[in-house]
C-alpha cells in the first residue's frame, strides 16, 4: 500500500518541503501498525528501558535486550525504515565495542541503520560506524543517556552560547556523513535554524514544528506509559484506559461464570460423549 522507505525518499522529502514521521516500537504488533499506517521511520528505541521494562534510565538497558526487541519489531515491518538505538553501554561505556555492535543491530535484527547520542566520542564513533557501512542518525539537544551531565532532563539551548555548540553539534554530524539528525527538547527557533543549516531532515521532538519531521515515543501517544509525561508529549489516545477496561470486563464475566458462553466453547458428539461414559 505504502512505497518502501529509503533513506533516499526522506532526503526528498526534505526538499519537496514533506513533513517526515517517526515513532519508536519494541514488539511485533507495534512494528506492523506503525508499518500499515505509513509511518517513515520505525525506532526501536532505548525508551524500550523506561515505557516497557520499567526501568529508571535509559542506561540501564543493553545490548542484547534491544537486539531482542528490534528482532520482534522487524517481523512487524516491511516497508517504513527500521532504525536502533545504541544503547549507552554499547557504544557510550567503550567507544571500540560501537562497530560490533551496531552491526548486530544489521546482521541479527535486520536494522537498515542505527541512531547514536551526542557524547564526547560522538564523530569518532559515527565515523567508525559510518565506515563499516552502516547508515547513522545523530541525535543532539537533550540527549537522556548523559543527561545528567545536562542538568537533568531539562530544556536545551536556551542561550546563545550552548544553541551555538548544539547547531556545530548537528553540523559536525552532517559532516561525518549521518543521514538524519534528532533534535530534542530544543527551542523551535533553534531547531528551525538547524533544520535550514543542514541538508540532512531533522526529526525533533520538543523542537517546534519547524524541523523536517517529528517523532513521539509511542507508547505516550498512545497512553501506554503514566509514569511521567514530557510537555512535548501529545496523547493521542488512552490504551490503558481501553486496557483496564477490557479486563475488568473479563475478571467480572469469569467470576459470575458468564465466559466462555457457547460461542466460545467446544461441542462435542453426543453419542461420543455417551460412548465416553460407558467405557468409564
Ligand atoms: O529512545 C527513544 O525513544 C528516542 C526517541 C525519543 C528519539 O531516542
Amino acid at each position: 500500500m505504502f512505497q518502501h522507505k529509503t533513506i533516499q525518499s526522506l532526503q526528498s522529502k526534505k526538499k519537496r518541503g514533506d513533513k517526515i514521521t517517526m515513532l519508536t516500537a519494541y514488539d511485533y504488533p507495534t512494528g506492523k501498525i506503525l508499518d500499515q499506517t505509513g509511518i517513515d521511520i520505525v525506532l526501536v528505541g532505548d525508551s524500550l528501558a523506561n515505557v516497557v521494562l520499567g526501568l529508571a534510565s535509559t542506561r540501564e538497558v543493553g545490548m542484547d535486550e534491544m537486539i531482542h526487541h528490534a528482532k520482534a519489531v522487524r517481523r512487524g515491518v516491511e516497508q517504513a525504515l527500521l532504525v536502533g538505538d545504541m544503547p549507552f553501554t554499547g557504544y557510550q561505556l567503550r567507544p571500540e565495542d560501537a562497530v560490533v555492535n551496531a552491526k548486530r543491530f544489521i546482521k541479527e535484527a535486520g536494522c537498515h541503520g542505527v541512531k547514536v547520542e551526542w557524547f564526547e566520542h560522538c564523530l569518532e564513533v559515527t565515523e567508525n560506524i559510518l565506515a563499516a557501512g552502516i547508515p547513522v542518525m545523530g541525535h543532539v539537544g537533550l540527549t537522556p543517556q548523559t543527561a545528567e551531565q545536562l542538568g537533568g532532563f531539562k530544556v536545551q539551548g536556551k542561550d546563545a552560547d550552548t544553541a551555538r555548540q548544539i547547531l556545530e553539534h548537528a553540523i559536525a554530524l552532517e559532516k561525518k556523513g549521518c543521514f538524519s539528525i534528532v533534535l530534542e527538547c530544543i527551542p523551535a527557533k533553534l531547531a528551525q535554524l538547524i533544520t535550514k543549516k543542514l541538508s540532512i531532515p531533522t526529526i525533533g521532538i520538543g523542537a517546534g514544528v519547524h524541523c523536517d519531521g517529528q517523532v513521539l515515543v509511542t507508547n505516550d501517544l498512545l497512553g501506554l506509559f503514566d509514569r511521567y509525561k514530557p510537555k512535548f508529549v501529545k496523547q493521542y489516545a488512552n490504551l490503558m484506559t481501553l486496557a483496564k477496561e477490557g479486563v475488568t470486563q473479563f475478571k467480572e464475566e469469569v467470576e459470575k461464570g458468564r465466559f466462555p458462553d457457547a460461542d466460545h466453547s467446544f461441542s462435542m458428539n453426543p453419542q461420543e460423549f455417551e460412548r465416553l461414559k460407558v467405557k468409564r
